[in-house]
């Protein structure tokens, strides 16, 4: 079964939205000769213009991350309708820098995930391990109890959109990209994990993402192995030349 590939790029706390602009519509003479999914992710000051510039192209707009309530008093936060009313249509949800930083666990990202797909919003859960715990032969505990805490309650009908993005943290703006192999390794694995948990179908339509120091120069031979269906692109996701090479590549 052939999933389609599914390519992002995250810009984290960058871009104006007047930069924003400038980097999509540049990206929107891509080829897209692979026939992927191309998705962007905004700042939530800058979702509304980058939405409105890609209406009718078919690229997803997504917000960084949202929070789990429907409204009230949480200054600062953003829910998953005010996201959504803005134009995004997906989300990333824990990724590497909410959970080291701004103290996202399993159990928050639970709830997020099912506010998120309330509002109909495609998740992209985050997952990955540090160097240490590598280090420390953890790789399959910690993964694994990222899915299993972060999905915990759902059926595969609830998550039919989700897909995962192995983000190895030692390989996030650190220059050092997991070797395809490495990468290769963690996906079966979180597929493996993902047959316990909904079944082998669920796991062979789901698409997983790999994301840490990919450029325009490693995503062929990232691409190339059989478990990766996707990238999530930091750093050079800001640079039109560099994403667009990334969206078709070989
Ligand atoms: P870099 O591509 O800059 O390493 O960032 C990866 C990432 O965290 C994407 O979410």
């Amino acid at each position: 079964m052939a999933r389609k590939p599914f390519i992002a790029g995250n810009w984290k706390m960058n871009n104006t939205i007047e930069q924003g602009l400038a980097l999509v519509n540049a990206l929107k003479t891509a080829k897209n000769k692979n026939n992927a999914d191309i998705m962007v992710a905004p700042s939530f000051t800058a979702i509304n213009a980058v939405a409105n510039a890609l209406k009718g192209t078919g690229f997803i707009v997504a917000a960084q991350d949202c929070y789990f309530e429907e409204k009230g008093a949480f200054t600062s936060q953003v829910s998953p309708e005010q996201i959504k009313e803005a134009g995004a249509t997906a989300v990333i949800l824990g990724h590497s820098e909410r959970r080291a930083l701004f103290g996202d666990t399993n159990e928050i990202l639970n709830k997020k995930i099912a506010a998120a797909l309330r509002h109909n919003l495609q998740v992209i859960y985050c997952v990955g391990e540090t160097l240490a715990e590598r280090e420390a032969n953890k790789i399959e505990q910690v993964i694994t109890s990222q899915l299993v805490e972060g999905l915990k309650g759902y059926s595969a009908e609830d998550l039919k959109t989700l897909v995962i993005a192995y983000e190895p943290v030692w390989a996030i703006g650190t220059g050092k990209t997991a070797t395809p192999e490495q990468a290769e390794e963690v996906h079966a694995l979180i597929r493996k994990v993902l047959t316990n948990m909904l079944g082998a179908d669920f796991a062979n339509n789901t698409r997983i993402l790999y994301g840490g120091s990919v450029k325009a120069e490693n995503v062929d031979f990232i691409m190339a192995k059989d478990n990766v269906d996707g990238v999530l692109v930091g750093g050079q996701a800001l640079i039109a030349e560099k994403f667009t090479r990334i969206i078709d590549y070989e």
